[in-house]
């Protein structure tokens, strides 16, 4: 891999699909690097377009459309970061050899819908995941949830961030949460899967890398595990490294391995685990960095964003832990554009915290705004400072 001079003949271009604050951290280290960064989202001054050379506001669904800006641009690499993209389109243009697509165009297609991701995890791979079927109406969708039993969860098979996503504990909730996934899923005729719930001890995403050696050779390399807490399919803090078993953190590394392998490619994986004593269940996987790894840009000598970004370009990387360390989610709370952030002076003075203000338009009550950070001897003395910096940070209207 030879890197080039942005803007220039030799320019490595990559192009940003989705272009939120995780695709902005890995913006940022594409143009240490010298790369021309574009970026493309479906509304203007996203996070990552603010540090990008070029930006593109387009639905990003519109096969049509994502097909125009990709030709017109002939990016080098495209770098998905969000799931909602007509997949198809980057399945033709790696295939006609115009771009490479991160990871590959197969593991996008795969992962953007979670029928794909479970058949292959569970069937395909024999990897262990909780119970699950799948439903196409209420009707199918009750049968699913006695098959799988109660309590469950019924998730859309197009959705990420909790959205559409119900904890079902008796059948006559089955009509409601049909109802709720058909309303907020993504597309694909209201199509769901219902699972099982795994009683786990804690829930850990395992980031993966797949990058090439000095002599080309594709390694794996697994970042200490990171656990966190979701509250509504949202995670509102993370921390690393997560204390777990030897034999389950060898189980964590083989099931993440072996998916990551299965999808294929260059970059970071955020491989999400659920976690009870020795014993580890695969429940979904990012094929890129993963937000509860924000807490990375702390604790790690490299961070995800930087792992992948290195990783894409062929590079080598070091996926070494430094210190223990937390992440916590600073909410917009409020529904309002261009809102100001106060208190950060009062946030910054705990001790090792640091903070990510994403730049975003427009803030929503639920909205991920920024983040805190900080370090600690242990994660318990993380966890509370980047909680305490997080609670300092006022987010206010003018
Ligand atoms: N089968 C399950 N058993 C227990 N908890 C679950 C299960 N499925 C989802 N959850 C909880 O809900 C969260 C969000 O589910 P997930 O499948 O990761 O959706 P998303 O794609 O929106 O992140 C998980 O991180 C976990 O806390
Ligand atoms: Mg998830």
């Amino acid at each position: 891999m030879r890197l080039g001079t942005p803007l220039s003949d030799t320019a490595i271009r990559v192009m940003l699909l989705g272009a939120g604050e995780l695709g902005k951290e890995v913006a940022i280290e594409l143009q240490r690097l010298g790369v021309e960064v574009i970026a493309v989202d479906r509304y203007p001054n996203a996070p990552a377009m603010q540090v990008a050379h070029r930006s593109h506001v387009i639905p990003m669904t519109d096969a049509q459309v994502l097909n125009g800006v990709i030709l017109a641009e002939a990016p080098h690499i495209i770098v998905p970061e969000i799931e909602a993209i007509a997949t198809e389109v980057l399945a033709e243009i790696e295939a006609a050899g115009l771009a490479r697509v991160i990871p590959t165009a197969r593991a996008t297609q795969l992962t953007m819908n979670r029928e794909g991701i479970r058949r292959l995890a569970a069937e395909a791979l024999g990897l262990p995941t909780s119970p699950f079927a799948f439903a196409g109406s209420a009707e199918e969708l009750a049968a699913g949830a006695e098959a799988v039993g109660y309590p469950c969860f019924v998730k859309p098979v197009m959705s990420s961030s909790g959205k559409g996503q119900s904890f079902v504990e008796a059948p006559e909730e089955i009509a409601d949460a049909w109802a709720h996934a058909e309303a907020s899923g993504r597309v694909a005729g209201g199509r769901v899967i219902v699972e099982g719930r795994i009683d786990f001890d804690f829930e850990i995403t395992l980031l993966t890398v797949r990058s090439l050696d000095a002599d080309g050779q594709v390694r794996t390399d697994f970042c200490a595990p990171i656990g966190h807490r979701q509250v509504k399919g949202d995670y509102v803090e993370s921390w690393q490294p997560q204390a777990m078993t030897e034999a389950a953190l060898a189980s964590a590394r083989d099931i993440a391995g072996k998916v990551t392998e299965a999808l294929g490619g260059l970059g970071v994986f955020g491989v999400e685990l659920f976690v009870k004593g020795d014993q580890v269940w695969f429940s979904e996987v990012s094929p890129r960095p993963h937000d509860t790894g924000l807490v990375t840009l702390a604790t790690q000598t490299m961070s995800e964003f930087a792992l992948h970004a290195r990783a894409i370009l062929g590079l080598p990387v070091d996926v070494s832990q430094r210190e223990p360390g937390a992440s916590a989610v600073i909410y917009g709370g409020m529904e309002a554009h261009g809102v100001a952030f106060e208190g950060l002076a009062q946030a910054l003075s705990v001790p090792t915290a640091d903070l990510r203000l994403f730049g975003k338009p427009e803030a929503f009550e639920r909205r991920r705004m920024g983040v805190a950070t900080a370090r600690g001897a242990d994660v318990d003395q993380a966890r509370e400072r980047a909680r305490e910096a997080s609670a300092r940070v006022r987010v206010v209207r003018d």
